[in-house]
């Protein structure tokens, strides 16, 4: 593999052009600071949120690919640290190359070919200093347990088959049905050779990989499988690394989207969104997508942030992490899911005083029902919440007595003319119809179409308007008995 000083990217099979973006990027390398192009996976429907905090916090602009749930930006490699600190992001990678129109061949023989060809002439070597940086990092910040230290080496050291760090990884999350991604690996076994130990001499180590393919289309001649198995055992080839589908040291992303491939290295063991929750209940939100919907409702200094149906407390916990101006009421009425908000918070606020962080978060956890919440008239700033979809969580019949009931009770908390709510759900003609009998209370500002577990839901963002409560017919609550008041024992309970 020849290195890529200065020069143009080495090219692909013939009949394939590098796009121009990648190339200036994985090739700009100016002493040992790398230009490089950050892959990371959000959750779908936010990529503009993301796009926005990764403007905010890193200051480049991000681009939001075409296959929904992806982001890619620019950084220099002594700004991976902040990736690592970005809040909406799930997975991250490092962008080895990208074609953004790659020319398929008709014939499944001729395109698995090509794709072995490929990877042997990939600009692999700065993808390969940032995985290695990365590994560091992630040490130093005590991410891992074992491993032997290793330092950004120059472009033509990264190339080398040797790896220093062999610690046990655990497999990476399978990416959600709602992206309906494939995941296939390369090899055909999983290894389960011992664990060099930490006095082994880095030569002796022989680097372990896998290849990821996702793959979403349906004119491919192929399937994600094929590509994996090709291209991994290509890549086996040209580096002399051993596949081991479960204790690897790096996992190759082979991502193509119809006549999009982008090939990348994982910097992720894990999804970034499992970093609060250590007491999980049947429909806990990702911390990424709590983060992005606690973005659409800007909290303020000072905000009373209410979460009525909290459920394991994912979102108002993220909220106090976060935005720790606000302060957050979480409740539900199912003495389960208060036991597990009460347990997570717990949690997190061990791990700070570990840390040695002196404060608490600004969080408290109630048992109540939403529909008599024991909470002044016009008090609340921003409901934010996840209502019961009605498939694993309450019944869709239930949903049509409790969603006009709980956006009434919210309307009665927030203030009017200024109070927000942000309220996810997957029931969309329950929620129109319930908004449209509460007689201009809630006005419909914006919605974000996101992907939660492969339902397609809605996070509604609405705002309360000037209207008093308890001036319309539709206020008074009509007489339907209290729903739910007791916590439906189903509710919390995983259907089947
Ligand atoms: C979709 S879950 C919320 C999940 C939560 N976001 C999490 O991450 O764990 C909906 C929650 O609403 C609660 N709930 C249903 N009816 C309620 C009511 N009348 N009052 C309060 N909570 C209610 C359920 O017990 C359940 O925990």
């Amino acid at each position: 593999m020849s290195s890529q000083e200065g020069g143009a990217a080495e090219p692909g099979p013939d009949t394939v052009g590098p796009s121009p973006s990648s190339s200036t990027n994985n090739d700009a390398v100016t002493g040992d600071v790398i230009t490089i192009t950050i892959g990371a996976t959000v959750p779908t429907g936010f990529e503009l949120t993301a796009a926005e905090e990764v403007k905010e916090k890193i200051g480049v602009d991000a681009r939001i690919s075409k296959d929904r749930g992806r982001i890619y930006f620019p950084i220099t490699t002594n700004e991976l640290f902040q990736v690592h600190l970005l809040k909406s992001v799930d997975n991250l990678f490092v962008v080895v190359e990208e074609y953004h129109l790659y020319p398929f061949k008709e014939s499944k023989e001729e395109t698995l070919m090509e794709m072995m060809q490929l990877a042997t002439t990939l600009p692999w070597a700065n993808a390969l200093a940032v995985w290695k940086l990365n590994g560091t990092l992630k040490k130093k910040k005590g991410y891992r347990k074992g491993g032997n230290g290793t330092k950004v080496k120059s472009k033509r050291e990264a190339t080398d088959a040797t790896v220093a760090d062999t610690e046990q990884q655990e497999l990476p999350q399978a990416a959600s049905a709602a992206e309906s991604q494939t995941k296939a690996e390369s090899t055909a076994e999983a290894e389960t050779s011992a664990q060099d130990s930490e006095e082994a001499e880095p030569e002796a180590k022989v680097t372990k990989f896998r290849v990821t393919c996702n793959r979403a289309g349906d004119k491919h001649s192929f399937t994600s499988n094929e590509a994996a198995r090709d291209f991994g055992g290509a890549v086996q080839e040209f580096f002399q690394w051993k596949a081991d589908m479960t204790k690897f040291d790096i996992e190759v992303l082979l991502n193509i989207h119809n006549d999009e491939v982008v090939i990348g290295i994982a910097l992720t063991e894990e999804s970034l969104h499992r970093r609060n929750i250590s007491h999980f209940g049947p429909t806990t939100l990702r911390s990424t997508l709590c983060y992005g919907m606690l973005r659409l409702c800007k909290p303020q200094v000072s905000d009373i942030i209410l979460d009525p149906m909290c459920g394991t407390g994912a979102i108002p916990l993220e909220g106090a992490i976060e935005f720790n101006s606000s302060f957050y009421l979480a409740g539900d009425n199912n003495d389960m899911a208060v036991n597990r908000t009460v347990n997570n918070v717990c949690h997190i606020q061990r791990r700070m005083a570990e840390k040695g962080s002196a404060s608490g978060l600004p969080i408290d956890t109630v048992q109540w029902d939403l529909c008599n919440l024991p909470i002044r008239t016009g008090s609340v700033d921003i409901v934010i919440t996840d209502m019961p979809f009605g498939k694993r969580m309450g019944s869709r019949k239930k949903n049509w007595d409790l969603y006009p009931s709980c956006l009434r009770e919210m309307a009665r908390v927030c203030t009017p003319g200024t109070g927000k709510a942000v309220l996810l759900t997957q029931d969309k003609k329950c929620f129109t119809k319930a908004i449209s009998r509460m007689g201009g209370l809630w006005r419909r500002l914006h919605t974000v179409w996101v992907n939660v577990g492969g339902l397609h839901a809605g996070v509604y963002l609405l705002k309360r308007t000037g209207a008093v409560f308890g001036q319309t017919p539709e206020d008074i609550h009509e007489s339907r008995g209290t729903v739910n008041a007791q916590g439906d024992e189903n509710g919390d309970k995983e259907l089947s």
